[in-house]
């Protein structure tokens, strides 16, 4: 795609055909859903849609990727803020259908936690479509480098340059936490569909070495070449250093 806007309404108009389809079958469409700069355009889209063609959310259940360990829904850096702030709080969603890792889990239930995440993804018949964006350590979800294929939603610690990436919502620099709960690689590539949005020069090296490069967990996106179903969705900026 020439301009990210343009990419982002593709990404939506896919996501609010899959809604509608499994509407008309009477079946919840599951959802996973990121946070972060590259999916705002993209929320943006599906509220007009809500608000103009009568998109519904009542039969979405969605799964967040990850939060910051430590902040919680009053906090606006929080994701659970994010999501409401973007999506949540302007399309019809019902709140019980709404999933996002809690960060004010007390840190000696954070393992029970994260496997009841887990089993609620599959109690709904695992995600039918996850949307991601890339970070520049090559994280998808808060899977830093190391993170292996057969990862599982956990507590992680963030790097540096995702912290300093990050920073920009925070006050100061000491603020941005420096952990988080994240969906592991595994549970990403369990989706049956995948959407990786990467936007701006910024991105380009590591959408080049995402999809170029060989698999390691040095960069676990490059795990999704493993997935049958994924498509890599960017602008030119992003994409100027393919071959
Ligand atoms: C966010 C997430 C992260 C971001 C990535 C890119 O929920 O899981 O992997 O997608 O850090 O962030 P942006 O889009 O801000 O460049």
């Amino acid at each position: 795609f020439g301009e990210s806007a343009e990419a982002a309404v593709a990404v939506a108009k896919e996501i609010a055909s899959l809604i509608r389809y499994k509407t008309n079958r009477n079946e919840h469409c599951v959802l996973g859903l990121a946070t972060g700069s590259s999916p705002i355009k993209v929320y943006q889209e599906l509220v007009r849609l809500h608000k103009e063609e009568g998109l519904s959310f009542k039969n979405v259940i969605s799964f967040n990727l990850d939060e910051y360990y430590g902040l919680g829904k009053e906090d606006v850096q929080s994701y659970v803020y994010f999501m409401h702030h973007h999506l949540f709080d302007h399309v019809d969603i019902l709140p019980e259908n709404i999933n996002i890792p809690d960060g004010t889990i007390p840190y000696d239930k954070i393992s029970n936690y994260c496997a009841y995440y887990e089993e609620r993804i599959e109690s709904f018949g695992g995600l039918d479509f996850q949307l991601l964006g890339i970070g520049r350590t090559g994280h998808i979800g808060f899977n830093e480098p190391g993170s292996k294929e057969s990862s599982t939603t956990r507590l992680i610690t963030l790097d540096y340059l995702t912290r300093q990436d990050n920073a920009f919502a925070f006050d100061q620099f000491d603020e941005v936490p420096k952990k988080a709960i994240t969906m592991g690689v595994g549970t990403i590539l369990k989706a049956k569909r995948i959407v990786i949005m990467a936007w701006g020069l910024k991105k380009a090296e590591i959408v080049f070495k995402t999809v170029e490069g060989e698999m390691s967990t040095d960069i676990p996106a490059t795990f999704l070449q493993l997935h049958e179903d994924v498509t890599f969705v960017m602008d030119d900026l992003a994409a100027a250093d393919l071959t």
